[in-house]
């Protein structure tokens, strides 16, 4: 059967393959130890060399930085150590020159503490910018709200009333309610598009509908709070503005817009995605997430094995199926590096390069638009923190905090920070085996990684085996092979494989490829599963043959009767 025709989200979408950039942390150009705009640019040859077709720029507006750039205080400024609004329009047009698109972060949920309206809204109750956010005069009879970065979700003003905040207190939320708001907003959403953007990833939407009552709720911690997503995620009435926003902005467009969306569950998927949704792609994060529990310390690791993975990775896909188009992604800047979340370290000091290519094959050939998140292509690992003091991310402080207000040691406190804290995603890249990595000549905003000094991209480009030649053979065996279309637009099919590997088919018509992976140690025979191997397309391992699969193997293959 041939796969569903599709129309949505287009056909450029579907056929892209995205690269996400953390500004800060990707080149420096002009040695002041922060990665910039024309740092980017002068990387576009790299990234074309791979063979990506869309840059996601994570956050480069004006920004006291508190968040990184999360917390933007003008959406029409560049922040200057980023460099200026030529710099911007030169990379965009640079990158339109190598074919691929720039789509950049919205960050449509708060703004910075110091942006003009919260600034006004500050100095003068009166002022019409005080409803553009959420002030109440005091607190009786509302809802008692953990902040997504620890603490209250509310913070008293020198006026003596209280503002709202999901995220940092430097993050008041924007009052999506008052019309003016969101008529700014599409009106800067469709000015970023008049530029050239070609789309968007909405930051933390499906936090931007609050019930104005904040009804109180059964605390969840033993700070007798409760975790506000359980207040405003996805709540009702959110639709309208989403559709608003897109009728208003991208939706006449074409734009690609990927969400993340935290809160949806697959039954409300056709809100989100597909021909009568309002977005390209969501985030799903069951899987990148299986170690955590929900609003719980990061230091209480939830026990996860590769079964459920499995499960999870393939109730998603089968879902998203159903109704539109999927993002798939192993990391991004707010996620440890994968290979360090999944695997143990001594499967790492063994099988490093196996284990990135691995991943790597198990995410890239789902049925969806693949996200590499930088150095993910080089096989990154996680870093090894020291102290506290080390570490930038304000989510990690929070964490620390409450880590230790919880009771834990300030070795425990540490340990979790280890674990999971977004500064592991957050090191400099590293290009050239040269003092400071290529990435800058002075010194880096945040130190470097301790970990893999040895990969560099450099290094990588010119030995056929790395993890980077790997990364360009799946983009070229995707979008410009004889399998292609199989492998873009066909079906997501799951193989009874058992718990030791995970497998999938992509069919169209009548072609049919398989991704297996072995997620073990040991080796493992998969004839009692899966047809015979016919033709192997990729591998991660040399001596690839038959039923037999070495330990963490990935192979890309075809049946031998197809
Ligand atoms: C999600 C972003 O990915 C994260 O980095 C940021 O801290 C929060 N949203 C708040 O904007
Ligand atoms: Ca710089």
């Amino acid at each position: 059967m041939a796969a569903k025709a599709l129309t949505h989200p287009e056909e450029w979408i579907r056929r892209a393959v995205v690269y996400q950039i953390y500004p800060r942390s990707f080149q420096d150009s002009n040695a002041d130890g922060i990665g910039d705009l024309n740092g980017i640019t002068r990387r576009l040859d790299d990234l074309a060399a791979l063979g990506v077709t869309v840059l996601w720029l994570c956050p480069f507006f004006q920004s006291p930085m508190k968040d990184n750039g999360y917390d933007i205080s003008d959406y029409y400024a560049i922040q200057p150590e980023f460099g200026t609004m030529q710099d911007m329009d030169r990379l965009i047009t640079e990158a339109r020159a190598r074919d691929i698109d720039v789509i950049i972060d919205m960050v449509l949920n708060h703004t910075s503490d110091k942006h003009a309206w919260f600034r006004k809204a500050l100095a003068d109750p009166e002022s019409p910018f005080r409803d553009y956010y959420i002030f109440r005069d005091d607190l009786t009879g509302l809802a008692d709200l953990r902040s997504n970065f620890g603490g209250s979700a509310w913070t008293q003003t020198p006026d003596g009333a209280w503002y709202f905040h999901a995220f940092a207190k430097e993050q008041p939320d924007l009052n999506w309610e008052n019309e003016a708001v969101r008529r700014e907003i599409y009106a800067m959403m469709s000015w970023w598009l008049d530029k050239g953007v070609r789309g968007f990833r909405m930051d933390a939407i499906t936090f931007i509908k609050k019930d104005p009552a904040f009804p109180p709720l059964p605390p969840d911690g033993p700070d007798g709070r409760t975790d506000v997503g359980k207040a405003c995620l996805n709540r009702p009435g959110i639709l309208d503005f989403l559709h608003e926003m897109k009728d208003n902005t991208y939706g006449p467009r074409g734009a690609l817009t990927v969400a993340e969306a935290p809160g949806v569950p697959a039954a409300d998927l056709p809100d989100y995605i597909g021909p009568d949704g309002v977005f390209s792609m969501v985030f799903d994060f069951s899987y990148t997430d299986i170690d955590l529990v929900p609003g719980d310390l990061w230091a209480r690791r939830r026990p996860w094995t590769f079964a459920e993975f499995k499960q999870r990775l393939f109730v998603n896909q089968l879902a998203v199926e159903k109704t539109g188009w999927a993002a798939n992604y192993l990391e991004n800047h707010d996620q440890p590096r994968s290979i360090s979340k999944y695997f143990t370290p001594s499967q790492i000091e063994k099988y490093h390069d196996r284990l990135a290519k691995l991943l790597g094959t198990l995410f890239f050939f789902l049925r969806g638009t693949p996200f590499i998140y930088q150095g993910q292509e080089i096989g990154l690992t996680n870093t090894r923190f020291e102290d506290i003091d080390e570490l930038d991310d304000v989510n990690s402080h929070g964490q620390f905090a409450r880590c230790l207000d919880e009771g834990l040691t300030p070795e425990q406190a540490l340990d979790s920070i280890n674990r999971r804290s977004r500064d592991h995603a957050r090191y400099p890249m590293q290009w050239e085996d040269v003092p400071g990595f290529g990435f800058t000549e002075g010194t880096p905003w945040l130190a470097f990684g301790r970990t893999c000094p040895d990969r560099t991209v450099a290094g990588q480009r010119g030995d056929p085996d790395s993890v980077w030649n790997y990364y360009k053979s799946m983009i070229a065996l995707r979008n410009r092979s004889a399998w292609s279309d199989v492998l873009f637009d066909g079906d997501f099919e799951p193989d009874d494989t058992g718990d030791e590997l995970i497998s999938y088919r992509r069919t169209n018509g009548g072609s049919v490829v398989h991704v297996t992976v072995n997620v073990t140690e040991h080796e493992v025979d998969a004839s009692e599963w899966l047809p015979e191997c016919g033709t192997i397309l990729l591998d991660n391992c040399a001596d690839a043959a038959g039923a037999r699969y070495t330990p963490f193997e990935a192979r890309v293959w075809t049946d031998a009767e197809a």
